[in-house]
Parts: C-alpha cells; sequence; structure tokens
C-alpha cells in the first residue's frame, strides 16, 4: 500500500512553478495575476481565499481579494465581474461559494469571462472539457488527475467508480476518467445518493473516487483488494483536543480500508494540498494564453 502524499506532490508542483515564473519575470513577460471575490464572512470561504492567496505569494503571482458585505446586490456583484473581465492586469479570477441566498449562484458564473474562468465553472470551459478541447478544469478533479499522473496510476481499461455527482466535482470527475486521455480510459460508474445497493459497485471498483461529504461513509468491506481510492471528503469535525476547535474528516474509515488498497490518498493531505495547485496551474494558463488566445 502506498500512501498518495498530496502535500509533497503540491510542494514539487509549486516549486516548479515558482522557477517559471521567476524566468518569466527576467524575461520580461507578465507575471501571472489572480483575483479572488469574497462576499460575506463565511469562515469556510475566508480561509479558502486566504490559502490561495498565500499559495500565490509562494509561487510569486500577484493577488488581489476583493471583498463585499453580505448586502451586496445581485447588480452590483455583476458590476464588479464585468469590471474584472476587462482588466487587463487580471489574468484570471474566482467568485468564492457559496453565495448569500439572494443572489443566484449561476448567473454570476456564466458572468464571468470563460477566459479568466480558472475555477472551470462556466458552460463554456464544462463543455469544452466533455468534448476534450482546451479548457480549465475545476481544481479538485485537475489536482486529483495530477495526482494519479505523479504517481503513474495505470487507468486505461480500469473500473472507476465515483461516488458523488456535484457540479464541482463528482460530475467533471466521472466525464474526466472516461476521455481518451491519460489519466482517462476508464470504465466510468457515477453513483450518488439515489444509487440503490451502492456496495455492489464500490467493491468492483478499481478505483474509487469519494467526493459525498460524509465523514466516514466508505467502509473496509466496501472496496476491493488492491483498489485505488481517493478521497475527496473534508468536513470539518469538532474536536476539543485541536486548537481551532475542529479537525477534518475524509468520507473513508482510512484504517479500515487502507490495508486494502494498492493506492490511498489520507484525508488531511491528500487531495487538499493540490486543488489549490491546480487553480495556480490554470491561472498560469491564463497568464500563458494556453487555453485562450485571447
Ligand atoms: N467553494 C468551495 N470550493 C470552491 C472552489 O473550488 N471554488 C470556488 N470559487 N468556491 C468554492
Amino acid at each position: 500500500m502506498e500512501i498518495i502524499d498530496g502535500k509533497a506532490v503540491a510542494s514539487v508542483l509549486k516549486a516548479k512553478m515558482a522557477a517559471e515564473v521567476a524566468i518569466r519575470k527576467t524575461s520580461g513577460l507578465k507575471v501571472p495575476h489572480l483575483a479572488a471575490i469574497l462576499v460575506g464572512h463565511n469562515g469556510s470561504s475566508e480561509t479558502y481565499v486566504a490559502n490561495k492567496i498565500k499559495a500565490c505569494k509562494e509561487v510569486g503571482f500577484f493577488s488581489s481579494t476583493f471583498r463585499y458585505p453580505d448586502t451586496i446586490t445581485e447588480d452590483e456583484l455583476l458590476n464588479v465581474i464585468n469590471l474584472i473581465n476587462n482588466d487587463n492586469d487580471i489574468d484570471g479570477f474566482i467568485v468564492q461559494l457559496p453565495l448569500p441566498k439572494h443572489i443566484a449562484e449561476n448567473k454570476v458564473i456564466n458572468a464571468i469571462k470563460p477566459s479568466k474562468d480558472v475555477d472551470g465553472f462556466h458552460p463554456e470551459n464544462t463543455g469544452r472539457m466533455i468534448k476534450n478541447l482546451p479548457c480549465y478544469i475545476a481544481a479538485t478533479p485537475y489536482g486529483i488527475l495530477k495526482l494519479i499522473e505523479h504517481y503513474k496510476i495505470e487507468t486505461k481499461g480500469k473500473h472507476c467508480v465515483v461516488v458523488g455527482r456535484s457540479n464541482i466535482v463528482g460530475s467533471p470527475m466521472s466525464i474526466l476518467m472516461s476521455r481518451d486521455t491519460y489519466p482517462g480510459n476508464c470504465t466510468v460508474t457515477l453513483c450518488h445518493s439515489k444509487t440503490q445497493n451502492l456496495i455492489e459497485y464500490t467493491s468492483k471498483a478499481d478505483i474509487l473516487i469519494v467526493a459525498l461529504g460524509k465523514p466516514g461513509f466508505v467502509k473496509g468491506d466496501m472496496v476491493k483488494e488492491g483498489a485505488v481510492v481517493i478521497d475527496v471528503g473534508l468536513t470539518r469535525v469538532e474536536d476539543k483536543a485541536k486548537k481551532s476547535g475542529f479537525s477534518l474528516k475524509g468520507d473513508v474509515i482510512y484504517d479500515e480500508v487502507a490495508p486494502k488498497c494498492s493506492y490511498i490518498t489520507p484525508v488531511p493531505g491528500g487531495v487538499g494540498p493540490m486543488t489549490i495547485v491546480a487553480l495556480l496551474e490554470n491561472t498560469l494558463k491564463a497568464a500563458k494564453k494556453e487555453v485562450y488566445n485571447s
């Protein structure tokens, strides 16, 4: 059994990016600039955005945070997006989700210029992903692909079972693993909350990707011997022993499942650190105009 060390892979990839940015700087090329829009005071969102900005500094990117109170109207937010869409200095930006209830997330995502949509949430990027065209792939699925690639895990012809069908993880993951690329070429089964007899599917998976947000959902008897298990769960669970008052729990019972696996991602330190690296990679692609040429 090999533990997939997302933290270590993230460090390697960040060092590579930092070197590339340094060369760009000395060559007079544009230094990537990521902006984040943060609405309200959601604790998790504040932490996520702070971590993204910190990561930008680590690799030498410029970054900006646009903060607004949760009383901002939908129209005001759409105006801000329009300004950033037309700001030539900002290569890519994200609108941290969730947004307050009075703002339609879809409207906001649709307003982002696809060439600056480094979260890969715009339908243009989702459509391009499905058709295997140049696109920004959403950070979590992209981070998982990079982990599979880094460990040279064989995917061709394997049965990949994805549990969870969210727009951000499960749904794109199922498409990416079935495309004719590496990683990919899997036979994919997408399971969700209405799937009957889930264990029948999970126990046949060569590669099991779990993105449910239900701590400890996957038990030892649900996994095949030799499986590759990717745990995307990252739920805050109260933990009085921790200074923060919580610890992060995955969707997989690690102690039961790990002994049966060929590879497994721990929580924390597996998929989590890779999501930010994936966002940085997308921002670098945006600065290089690799995906869209304008
Ligand atoms: N909220 C939870 N995950 C994400 C993400 O990847 N991007 C954005 N913008 N918001 C999120």
